[in-house]
């Protein structure tokens, strides 16, 4: 999985949502879905510098980087992403509503998941004769993530709909990062799905009745996939010791925490319905999800975020509200100049908010989890 952004754009554009009009297909023949429009709130592609990853000296951690990639080779979810008979006719159960926002949470995590099979695949293309081992640890993630996202697009054509996933390859846009960037956005992208497929994981072995499509099944296999990944940015981020240590780094890895738990805060709140659907409320999903990735970020960060305070959370709420406000101005039928003066006053209230967010003090990983590290 990778981050929907690790951009902390003080704009949160609104989610766009699955398009009126759009053609269903049916799980035989599924239609081919437009593309949700780029904001900063949808899932992000990414390219880096693959000369500087070639030449990464891994020895200061090598032995836990090749035990990580022993692991990867067990495969251990070879055989577990089949589909069974309970697909049968599962789709048809979800009422219309629920329907258009499972619809949008499949599509916003197969595209995630596709985005880190493409940087996976082509950084262990690009890397392979100068860092064989670098290399191996990728082609395996890059095997998980594409089994995640077939997974899911599979899920999508028992809606009639599929993400054209070469399309998607072709035409979306690429932010490039450096290599350090591309450590801390990936690895907390990893963790933090992992503490999302468990914690529903978790809710729905306890309320079945909530389980809306046999995906869900799936889930606890899958995240322990998430979380092995997230071990080997871990690993690798202790190989090159200097993205975790000194002062840059700490407010490096400040404004990733930042911006990945602002992002997935924003977003998960304007789509609260598909949590309902779960019997989740989101603000107290995202909460624990962000407490739990924030802690085990703790364990190679050398700062962590202060989320335990109530003031950051009242200042995510801010955004959440700026977001509606922008939301409700991109919906209207004002000409685009009017429609940009009407958002400026949040744009701005959201940048005071994040500059806020990030001047908080931080916890330094010492303190908060010592007997982790
Ligand atoms: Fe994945
Ligand atoms: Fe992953």
């Amino acid at each position: 999985m990778v981050p929907p952004t690790a951009v902390a754009n003080s704009v949160a554009a609104p989610a766009s949502g699955q398009s009126s009009g759009q053609p269903v297909g049916t799980p035989d023949s599924p239609a081919i879905k437009d593309p949700v429009k780029d904001t900063i709130l949808t899932p992000r592609f990414y390219t880096t510098d693959f000369d500087a990853m070639a030449a990464m000296d891994l020895r200061p951690n090598e032995v836990e980087l090749e035990a990580i990639c022993e692991e990867f080779r067990k495969d251990y979810n070879r055989h577990h992403f089949v589909r069974n008979e309970e697909f049968e006719g599962a789709a048809d159960k979800l009422d219309p509503e629920t329907r258009k926002v499972f619809v949008e949470f499949l599509e916003q995590s197969c595209t995630s998941e596709f985005s880190g099979f493409l940087l996976y695949k082509e950084l262990s293309r690009r890397i392979k004769d100068k860092n064989p081992l670098l290399a191996e640890c990728f082609a395996h993630m890059a095997r998980d993530e594409a089994r995640h996202a077939g997974f899911l697009n599979k899920s999508m054509s028992d809606f009639g709909l599929q993400l054209d996933l070469g399309f998607l390859t072709a035409n979306k846009a690429y932010t490039f990062f450096k290599p350090k960037f591309i450590f801390y956005a990936t690895y907390l992208s990893e963790k933090i799905g992992y503490w999302r497929y468990i914690a529903i994981y978790r809710h729905l072995e306890k309320n079945p009745e909530s389980k809306i499509f046999p995906i869900f099944n799936f889930f606890e296999n899958w995240c322990q996939d998430e979380n092995r990944h997230g071990d080997f940015f871990d690993a690798l981020m202790k190989a090159q010791p200097d993205t975790v240590r000194g002062l840059r780094a700490r407010l490096w890895c400040r404004f990733f925490l930042l911006a990945v738990f602002a992002t997935m805060y924003v977003r998960d709140v304007a789509r609260k319905e598909f949590y309902e659907a779960l019997g989740l409320d989101a603000r107290a999903y995202d909460k624990y999800v962000i407490d739990k990735t924030n802690e085990t970020s703790a364990r190679v960060f050398p700062v962590v975020l202060d989320v335990r305070n109530p003031r950051f959370w009242d200042r995510l709420e801010r955004l959440v509200e700026n977001n509606a406000k922008l939301s409700s101005a991109d919906a209207s039928r004002a000409p685009a100049p009017l429609k940009a003066i009407r958002k400026l006053p949040y744009w701005i209230a959201n940048a005071a908010e994040m500059a806020a967010l990030f001047l908080m003090k931080p916890i330094r990983s010492e303190e908060f989890q010592p007997a982790v590290r």
